[in-house]
């Protein structure tokens, strides 16, 4: 693993930001795993600047996010599909057939998993970026997750429900299923950029990084990958 400590948020995010924006620049058909949560936004906001100044496109690109809750419309503000369009797809070129986000609505969940499994063998990842979660979650593989598993209908631990609880108004709106992007299926991009901010995610980012290669540790899986890059801020990284 590459580990990049950078001072704060801001520095993490223009960082971030600017290895994808030389992604694009230099594969402009390029293949982008998004991740959501509060830690891309910056990244995001970054690359949003970078395509108003007119030094990137993302009219060639394709995206493929990590995951989406289940029992919230796509129009529910907390969506992750909403998140997208909100904090990114909308202000770029990106064209809606080359965005992709797990599809939760209707009944059939495990279709749902098996077309987006199909999509993302068919279409090999140049980048996975991802955010962590405290308990060692990546996308929404929480903790004994097997490393084999591929997009599958999850349910959330109580933990990561409480974190999320925050956007919600109260616990019993946070939705306890999800699917997500197996560990599988994210070891296989060609490239992985995992990005951490604050003291809340030191313990997770040291268990990562320091701690036994274990399914109760679900990030410590990319220590099994070649090309990882981990930028943390000084509080993320207070217990390296
Ligand atoms: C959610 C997402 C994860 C994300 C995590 C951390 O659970 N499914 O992809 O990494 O939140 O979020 P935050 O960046 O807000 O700490």
């Amino acid at each position: 693993m590459n580990v990049i400590i950078v001072n704060d948020y801001a520095e993490l995010s223009s960082t971030a930001g600017r290895m994808i924006a030389g992604l694009l620049h230099s594969k402009p058909a390029c293949t982008l795993g998004l991740a959501t949560g509060s830690t891309p936004l910056g990244t995001y906001q970054y690359l949003v600047q970078r395509y108003q100044a007119g030094e990137i496109s993302l009219r060639e690109a394709q995206t493929f996010n990590l995951d989406e809750y289940c029992g919230l419309p796509r129009s529910h503000p907390q969506s992750y599909y909403h998140f997208m369009y909100q904090n990114l797809f909308r202000h770029v070129d990106i064209r809606p057939d080359n965005i992709h986000i797990p599809c939760t609505e209707g009944d059939d969940l495990q279709t749902q998993c098996d077309s987006y499994n199909a999509l993302l063998h068919a279409t090999p990842l140049d980048l996975q970026l991802l955010g962590i979660g405290s308990n060692g979650h990546i996308g929404f593989c929480e903790p004994g997750t097997p490393f084999d598993q591929e997009t599958f209908h999850t349910r959330l631990s109580e933990s990561t429900r409480q974190d999320n609880q925050r956007f919600f108004a109260s616990l019993d709106e946070v939705p306890t299923t999800a699917i997500t992007m197996g560990i599988s299926n994210i070891l296989q991009a060609r490239s992985i950029l995992l990005i951490a901010s604050g003291k809340g995610k030191a313990q997770c980012i040291a268990d990562m990084i320091k701690g036994p290669i274990s399914e109760q540790m679900p990030a410590s899986a990319l220590r099994l990958h070649a090309d990882v890059t981990v930028i943390v801020d000084r509080d993320a990284a207070a217990l390296l």
